[in-house]
């Protein structure tokens, strides 16, 4: 008899790993030296602590969950689990890493089957660690947290990314950003995808869009803003964001408004 996981204890494990991941992380960003910096991609680089990270969290992800694969960001043709996989970015925000900006984080998610089941979102420098499992509350450093209540754009701090390789979508998304400029409290640009999601769970942005960008980017973020009770869809309002490479995450009562702007500006894919 296969015995039901104990998502709790799983997502009290994860934490403790990630936590022990942030002292590594804070530790190598002051000894980062430009030429150890790889470009992976148009704009898109990696460094020995991006893989080192990753390669940490899969071997002790392994030990907690045997049976379970890997999607991660910087690990090709992972073994894939049956039923469960974990969704990994180990350093989000390599950016802001490499140029010595403080804020950059761990995320971390746990796929059963099709359906995500804990999320762990750890900002490395504040040591602000957001997590969910099913059923469960959200939480940031074992407190409580929730979504934001304004219930209007204009009342609302928004957050975004700035696609950096497909600008396929450009134009739609510079008059987002021009509506959200004159009709919101102002928009950030903080370089962590995850860092942003858990900011909308915790009530600090009402709102956060982004295209382009991938399941690790998102899954543990876009599950945590679900348990403090704000809404996640894709820019139609659809359920297609953890691997539709889009996301609107939101504190639910502003979303509505926020995806008519959307759907206004982009020509709808269905
Ligand atoms: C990036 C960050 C950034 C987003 C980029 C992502 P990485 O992840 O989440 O905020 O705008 O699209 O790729 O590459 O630093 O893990
Ligand atoms: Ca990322
Ligand atoms: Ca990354």
């Amino acid at each position: 008899m296969h015995h039901p996981l104990n998502l709790e204890n799983l997502t009290n494990e994860v934490t403790r790993l990630t936590q022990n991941l942030t002292s590594y992380l804070n530790k190598e960003i002051t000894e980062m030296k430009q030429d150890i910096i790889e470009v992976k991609g148009l704009h898109n680089f990696v460094t020995y602590v991006d893989k080192n990270a990753e390669h940490q969290i899969m071997q002790a992800l392994e030990l907690l969950l045997p049976e379970a694969g890997f999607i991660a960001e910087e690990t090709e043709n992972t073994r894939k689990g049956q039923r469960y996989n974990w969704i990994i970015d180990p350093l989000d925000g390599t950016t802001n890493y490499i140029h010595g900006i403080p804020l950059y984080s761990i995320s971390i998610a746990l796929l059963d089957k099709n359906e995500i089941v804990l999320g762990v979102v750890h900002e490395a420098v504040r040591d602000e660690c957001f997590f969910a499992w099913k059923g469960s509350a959200a939480f940031m450093n074992g407190q409580p947290i929730s979504v934001s209540k304004s219930e209007k754009l204009n009342d609302s701090l928004m957050a975004t990314g700035f696609p950096y390789y497909d600008y396929s979508k450009l134009d739609p998304y510079l008059e987002i950003f021009r509506h959200m400029m004159k009709y919101s409290h102002g928009i950030r640009r903080l370089g962590s995808a995850a860092a942003d999601l858990a900011y909308v769970a915790c009530g600090r942005f009402e709102g956060f869009y982004e295209y382009g960008l991938s399941s690790w980017d998102v899954a543990a973020g876009a599950f945590i803003v679900k348990a403090a009770g704000g809404k996640v869809s894709d820019f139609n309002g659809g359920s297609d964001f953890i691997f539709g490479r889009e996301i609107l995450a939101s504190n639910a009562l502003i979303h509505e408004e926020i995806l008519s702007i959307m759907k206004k500006y982009f020509t709808p894919k269905y």
